[in-house]
């Protein structure tokens, strides 16, 4: 159970982006977090894993706070949050393989993250992932060749590949067409079931989120105003947590595509040899 009390976030510049959330997340809910930009939902799901310092208030992971943690004791707890990002934070001159091991830093060793060595049950794990997400033909291809939706899919593998029990999603689908999109939160919200895995998914697209989650929490200014399930988003609530707008409009479903592919690869030790941790990317990331 993630447990969020009285969760309060000021910038240096004086913008309160958290007014006192409350929210509790129980083991294996995939909770969709909506709200027009600027709400705070980003900031919230950052607060989390301390990519951002919360200014005050508690955040416990299964009963453990984490607003306090040590350097030592965080890099642990953040073994048990994988992130997902909008702009996928890959890093563009390694391999497909390389970036979803690249999610395995927070367990590897010193000497072995520092000469980007991996073991061979990382290896195996990582082949099984990219299976899972259709893209065991594509390991061995530069993160910069790969369409949109194969780059999420790598994002995907890699938060996965730590095996953890909490999802933090930022705005996943952010930067694809509307077909990807559905197959993209499809795809997560799956995996989420299938490893029993809570998850944060932000997401401003009301729709994508009434599709895909059983719970919805609207977001706006700061500030919890919505905290439900799809179905009793009425128009009304929208206006409030996006202001005015036609909110009639109807649900199209996309149909399924494409089957993972199943190549059988060779596996072994990996070496990376240049490149960043996820950590330095993540810590990288936009919003
Ligand atoms: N690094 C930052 N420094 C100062 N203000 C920030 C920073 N990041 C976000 N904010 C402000 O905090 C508020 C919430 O932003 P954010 O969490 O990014 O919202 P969302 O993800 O919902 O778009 C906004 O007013 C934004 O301008
Ligand atoms: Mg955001």
């Amino acid at each position: 159970m993630l447990k969020l009390k009285q969760l309060y976030k000021r910038y240096a510049t004086g913008d309160e982006a958290l007014k006192k959330v409350d929210l509790d997340v129980p083991n294996g809910q995939v909770l969709a977090l909506i709200g027009p930009s600027g709400a705070g939902k980003s900031t919230l799901i950052r607060c989390i894993n301390r990519l951002v310092e919360p200014t005050s208030g508690s955040i416990t992971l299964d009963g453990k706070e984490l607003t306090t943690l040590s350097p030592g004791g965080l890099r642990r707890a953040r073994r048990h949050m994988g992130m997902i990002f909008q702009e996928y934070a890959l890093v563009e001159r390694l391999t497909v393989m390389e970036n979803v091991l690249s999610g395995r830093l927070g367990y590897v060793g010193f000497w072995s993250s520092w000469f980007r060595r991996f073991p061979r049950d990382d290896v195996r794990e990582a082949f099984r992932l990219l299976d899972r997400v259709g893209l065991m033909h594509m390991a061995d291809k530069r993160a910069d060749e790969l369409s949109g939706g194969q780059r999420q899919r790598v994002g995907i593998a890699r938060a996965l590949i730590q095996n953890p029990d909490l999802l933090l999603v930022d705005e996943p689908t952010a930067s694809l067409d509307p077909k990807t999109s559905r197959q993209i939160m499809r795809l997560i919200c799956e995996l989420c079931e299938e490893r029993g895995l809570a998850a944060i998914i932000n997401i401003h697209d009301v729709m994508l989120a009434q599709m895909f989650a059983k719970r919805i929490v609207g977001l706006r200014l700061g500030e919890i105003v919505y905290d439900g399930p799809p179905n009793n988003l009425t128009p009304d609530v929208l206006t409030e947590i996006y202001g005015e707008e036609d909110w009639e409009a109807t649900i199209e479903v996309a149909e399924d595509d494409e089957a993972p592919g199943s190549d059988e690869s060779e596996d072994g030790e990996i070496h990376i040899h240049k490149g960043e941790s996820f950590e330095e990317t993540a810590a990288r990331a936009g919003d």
